[in-house]
């Protein structure tokens, strides 16, 4: 369906969405990177209510994959953007898949709040499996139901987080635990049930960090993706965001630049790879999600369990942190991949997700291009 000027205009002219184009000329402020976690609430028709939510969900590297093609107020296509990759952890855009299926699940529980169901075909021209390609990821399609029972992880959505700070020694129950991993979509979901095995799987995300993080071309990625400072992030929204108090001084100095950092006998480096790990170490216990074989549609789902167990934790009052870098592809992580499914006892599946879950002090929102910046005006625009 091609999309005019004109309804484009119209759909957005109903929202509150900012407008304003991410990137600055010199001189002009430039946008609160953090402002689509209050936008959402207010953008008043149906699609930019749906898609405001749907932008907030948890994505890779918080590379926000998505680019959308709004049809009407209630459809609109899914694509990925291609230029948001992550080519070296993760060269078969395995773990962009499972953001486009957060993206995919807080959208439908932001519809279902408005008393639409959202109908999800997924890749209506078929999928690549080694690389996502410029066909669309899903049609989306919101239809109005009368006896829609309200999605209770509606209310967490603003409120979720990826919590990077050290978790406090309080133990999550096992009731907890095993309302977070039941069984909802085609995922296997898991929990470590000894102590023996929350302590292995420390070691082994500590292990994988250090791996990850001393191993250039994937540590380099990473690099690349931070911004360093609150200028740096409301310029990029995206990517690894660096403010941690007097940045300002620390950057002008040199201590914290994307220099130093990748210097690996810096004390930027060796502070960010024990930040992390400390991290790690403290995890209060783990939950992961696994799948029988390894298909796009199987990452989808992944996505869609794993927002669903991060909203409510968000709601039981528990901080996650995905801890990715075990299950990652490329071949100096290949033993750290098998350990991984030893330990959760899941040879033979797919592991695709391993998060750390306890409690911590609340984390600050992530940056997020506004919805402006992700929609595709015309289909020839595609990529
Ligand atoms: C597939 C996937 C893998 C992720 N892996 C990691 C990870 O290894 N370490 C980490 O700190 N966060 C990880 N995250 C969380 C993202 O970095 C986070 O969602 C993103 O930065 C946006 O932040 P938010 O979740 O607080 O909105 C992952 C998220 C997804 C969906």
């Amino acid at each position: 369906m091609q999309f005019s000027r004109r309804s484009f205009i119209r759909i957005l002219g109903g929202s509150a969405i900012i407008m304003a184009p991410i990137a600055c000329s010199p001189g002009s402020e430039a946008p609160d990177p953090t402002a689509p976690w209050t936008d959402a609430v207010t953008a008043n028709n149906l699609i930019t209510f749906a898609l405001s939510h749907a932008l907030l969900a948890p994505n890779p590297h918080n590379r926000q994959p998505w680019m959308v093609q709004l049809h009407d107020e209630t459809a609109a296509t899914l694509f990925v953007d291609p230029s948001k990759d992550l080519p070296e952890t993760d060269p078969f855009d395995r773990q962009i898949t499972i953001g486009l299926g957060c993206f995919l699940e807080v959208l439908a529980i932001a519809a279902n709040n408005q008393g639409f169901e959202a109908k999800i075909d997924y890749f209506p021209e078929g999928f690549n499996e080694q690389t996502l390609d410029k066909k669309p990821i899903a049609e989306i399609k919101l239809l109005r139901v009368s006896s829609l029972l309200p999605d209770p992880l509606f209310s967490q959505i603003l409120y979720r987080r990826t919590n990077r700070k050290p978790f406090t020694e309080q133990q999550v129950t096992a009731k907890n635990l095993a309302a977070i991993t039941e069984k909802t979509l085609g995922t296997n979901n898991g929990f470590a049930s000894s102590a023996a095995q929350i302590e292995q799987l420390r070691e082994l995300t500590v292990a994988a960090a250090k791996i990850e993080f001393e191993t250039p071309h994937t540590y380099m990625e990473s690099v690349d993706l931070m911004r360093i400072g609150s200028a740096e992030i409301a310029q990029n929204p995206d990517g690894i965001s660096i403010d941690i108090p007097m940045i300002g001084l620390l950057k002008a100095f040199g201590i914290v630049s994307k220099k130093a950092l990748a210097d690996q006998t810096s004390s930027a480096f060796k502070q960010g790879l024990k930040q992390y790990s400390d991290a790690a170490a403290s995890a209060g216990n783990f939950v992961w999600i696994s799948t029988n074989t390894n298909t796009r549609i199987d990452q989808i789902e992944t996505g869609r369990t794993y927002v669903r167990q991060n909203l409510l934790a968000t709601k039981l009052g528990l901080s996650m942190q995905p801890l990715s870098q075990a299950l990652q592809e490329y071949p100096e992580m290949q033993h750290l991949l098998k350990e991984a499914h030893t330990i959760t006892q899941t040879d033979g599946q797919r592991l695709q997700m391993l998060a750390r879950i306890g409690y911590a002090a609340t984390g600050n929102a992530s940056p997020r291009f506004p919805l402006s910046a992700k929609l595709i005006e015309h289909e020839n625009n595609q990529r």
